[in-house]
């Protein structure tokens, strides 16, 4: 069951319109919000950081919160699955003719839930590849468009390589990933790209830099580089479907000889706490 403009329906009989601006242009948002055993996490979060890009890009937001918590929670109610995904976008709507300017629309509004699986700290605790690349993303990587065709090549690119993430630099300074913010570990000292126009401001960032202080991890919300990671003590990524993973090897060379560092298992066990609480 999925969500289509005010109705829930099978997915195989939701459909839109070929003069969708969001399938002729790209033209809306989105937003990813995990459940864990059948509870939203971090939903007013995530709702307002909505509420931002729809703001970002002239689209009045079609539902209150409760409005969008009970659709939530209905799609979240009907599955099997104890954590799920949530899904939503809201494109600009259906248009006449495609033109790249817009006149008042009705959004059209989508929201699906799918299984989520979080890797066991075992799992996780093995380490992950990552390859670094330049950011050629535009300078609005603050609104969580659902134009995202740099992002879909750097996955690509991944795949590619049998890596988990593509770290991004733009002049020389770390961003993010391509699906993912980006924490490097120094001296006890957590280090991340501050937030602003060139980062999407991450949930599960914010809740690393929490769980971090729980860990007595001092944070310096700073950029670094490449050069840096490579010195680093540990490397993370984090995003709210891969939770907090440890990156053991960036471009095939070593991070901390290869070794998931000791802070990361702190930080991994706080936000379980979170998850739970
Ligand atoms: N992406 N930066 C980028 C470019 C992202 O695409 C994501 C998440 C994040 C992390 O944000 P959060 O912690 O709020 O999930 C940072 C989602 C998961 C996606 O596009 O599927």
């Amino acid at each position: 069951m999925v969500y289509l403009n005010g109705d829930f329906i099978a997915k195989d009989k939701a459909s839109i319109s070929v003069m969708d601006r969001g399938f002729l242009f790209g033209d809306g948002v989105y937003e990813v919000i995990p459940a864990y055993n059948g509870k939203i996490f971090r939903p007013t979060e995530h709702l307002d950081r909505l509420q931002k890009s729809l703001d970002s890009i002239q689209i009045t937001n079609p539902y209150s919160h409760n409005k969008w918590i009970n659709i939530l929670n209905k799609l979240v109610n009907h599955s099997s699955s104890t954590n799920q995904s949530l899904y939503l976008q809201i494109t600009r709507g259906t248009d006449t003719k495609r033109k790249h300017n817009f006149d008042a629309l009705t959004p059209t509004i989508y929201v699906e839930s799918n299984p989520l699986t979080s890797k066991t700290k075992q799992e996780l605790s093995k380490g992950f590849s990552a390859i670094s690349a330049q950011d050629i993303r535009w300078s609005r990587c603050d609104i969580k468009a659902t134009s995202l065709l740099a992002n879909v090549l750097y996955a690509q690119d991944a795949k590619k390589h049998n890596v988990e993430e593509v770290i991004l630099y733009r002049d020389n300074q770390i961003t993010e990933g391509a699906t993912s913010n980006v924490f490097i570990l120094k001296n006890n000292i957590l280090y991340t790209h501050p937030t602003g126009a060139n980062i999407l401001s991450g949930i599960t960032r914010d809740l690393v830099l929490e769980s971090a202080s729980a860990c007595s991890i001092q944070i310096q919300e700073s950029s670094f580089s490449l050069d840096n990671i490579f010195t680093s003590d540990e490397l993370w990524i984090s995003s709210s479907t891969r939770e907090i993973m440890p990156i053991t090897k960036l471009d095939n060379k070593p991070i901390n000889q290869g070794k998931v560092g000791a802070i990361w298992g702190c930080v991994f066990e706080y936000y379980q706490r979170l998850k739970n609480d």
